[in-house]
């Protein structure tokens, strides 16, 4: 099966990645767990910053909504083998990314809201494709496989809602060239990070 079949990215992650991922299961559940929190926080947060568009707003609190239930799945993954949370470390694909659409800003109208749209589409293209790696990975227990594979499904459909509320403010032309210019870049990232027990 192909990783990124249906997803915007420009190329699938590195060969050892599931490897370097199933190295240590805790740390990767955790890591996924802070990772399911931040998207719900950060799609309440992006609301509560447009709070005039009343479609954007309907579609980033359901999907806040979806999060928060991810993360308390991830959660009970953690205590159910007898761990609790750590604090969350530095995500640094999301920081480069974030860092390059900021060097290399959009030229569209409302171009700050498009590129932020964009980040988030991406970041749940890649953490779908990761999914998908892991609902694959022999490494994993069969319950954890079942897991990321029912995940991989929830998220495939999310980075579509980010990429339609980007067209609907920018237009399919600007739209589509900036997905181009961000897919290279993401996938510039993906290839140059250090993989770890972590999902970016
Ligand atoms: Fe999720
Ligand atoms: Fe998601």
């Amino acid at each position: 099966v192909d990783p990124i079949a249906g997803l915007p990215l420009a190329a699938p992650s590195p060969a050892g990645w599931v490897r370097a991922a199933t190295g240590d299961l805790i740390a990767l559940l955790i890591d996924h767990a802070h990772c399911e929190l931040k998207a719900a926080a950060n799609a309440m947060a992006l609301a509560g910053r447009h709070p005039d568009r009343s479609a954007l707003v309907k579609d980033l609190t359901a999907l806040a909504r979806e999060e928060l239930r991810h993360f308390e799945q991830a959660h009970a993954q953690v205590r159910a083998r007898g761990h609790a949370l750590t604090r969350p470390q530095t995500d640094h694909y999301v920081k480069e990314l974030q860092g390059w659409v900021r060097r290399a800003g959009s030229r569209a109208a409302s171009a700050a809201l498009l590129d932020e749209l964009l980040v988030c589409g991406f970041i749940e293209a890649r953490s779908c494709e990761r999914f998908r790696l892991l609902a694959a990975a022999l490494q994993l227990p069969a319950d954890l496989q079942t897991f990321y594979g029912e995940l991989a499904a929830a998220e495939a459909r999310h980075h579509e809602i980010f990429f339609h509320h980007a067209t609907e403010l920018a237009g399919p032309a600007a739209t589509g060239a900036r997905i181009a210019e961000v897919a290279a870049a993401e996938a510039a990232i993906v290839a140059r990070l250090p993989a770890g027990p972590r999902i970016h």
